[in-house]
């Protein structure tokens, strides 16, 4: 075995054991429980843009389109555009790397306020030419079909999933985009988190305790074998918004 090989298997092991750290899981969800960080995935930006995700997940997301390598990113939820940026240069940097030079990143979001879109629009990853915008909701049938058209031609698919986190607009999500993943590739499921939140956690959301990602996933899961839930990323980050959010198609 050589050095690399050695560290690679050392560092399974360790993640693996931290994954049994009942402690450690609990700890970290205290502090993702904590009442002063209720707006904590707010303080983020990638790339001059705000970005709505903890940065433990957007090193994850790094790690698994560096793996992956897929040639299409499907995301649902734009907001101020910050994660469309990031995926699209993390796509960038792949094809620098010699991986897929013809890629894209698709985003749609049911509103994407003007000064966003112009924001985004203008930035110079936007401006390479990878990203599409679609406005409206990502369960409506016509936006399903025109996402279905516009995947056909690519090979690796990717789909990202953080809009409306009930469990029922999920779970549609999964029924309509997850089919497009391709086997070893992801369906990443963002805000599972919620259903380890207090029950009062969101008050003013039609979300909470038994009603969120986590549950439209497990449901999506129950009677879709072709998907597991990569527990090695729960273990690895433990402090992530997608805990048993990162489902991986294996047939
Ligand atoms: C959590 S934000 C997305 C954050 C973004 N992915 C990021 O990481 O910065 C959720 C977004 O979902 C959008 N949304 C809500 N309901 C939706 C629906 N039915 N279809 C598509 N987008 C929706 C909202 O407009 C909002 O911009």
């Amino acid at each position: 075995m050589n050095m690399h090989e050695k560290f690679r298997m050392e560092r399974i092991e360790g993640i693996a054991e931290q994954g049994k750290d009942e402690e450690a899981r609990r700890l970290s969800q205290a502090w993702i429980s904590h009442p002063g960080l209720h707006q904590y995935s707010y303080n983020f930006s990638w790339m001059g843009r705000p970005i709505i995700q903890y940065p433990q997940d957007i090193v994850a997301m790094q790690e698994l389109i560096f793996t992956v390598q897929p040639d299409l990113i499907i995301e649902t939820g734009i907001a101020h555009g910050g994660s469309l940026i990031l995926y699209a240069s993390l796509l960038e940097l792949n094809a620098m790397c010699g991986g897929q030079q013809n890629f894209s990143v698709l985003g749609i979001d049911i509103d994407i306020r003007a000064h966003n879109r112009e924001a985004i629009e203008a930035h110079p990853i936007f401006q390479r030419g990878h990203i599409t915008m679609l406005e409206g909701s990502s369960i409506d049938a016509d936006m399903v079909a025109k996402v279905h058209k516009f995947a056909a031609p690519y090979k690796r698919i990717m789909v990202l999933l953080d809009s409306n986190h009930t469990h029922e607009h999920v779970f549609s999500e999964l029924t309509a985009y997850a089919p497009l993943v391709s086997v070893d590739s992801y369906c990443v499921v963002f805000d599972t988190v919620i259903e380890n939140m207090a029950a009062d956690a969101y008050p003013d959301r039609p979300w909470g305790k038994g009603n969120n990602p986590m549950t439209a996933a497990g449901a999506y899961l129950a009677s879709h074998p072709e998907y597991v839930c990569d527990e090695m990323m729960d273990s690895k980050l433990l402090i992530s918004v997608a805990p048993k959010g990162f489902l991986k198609r294996i047939a």
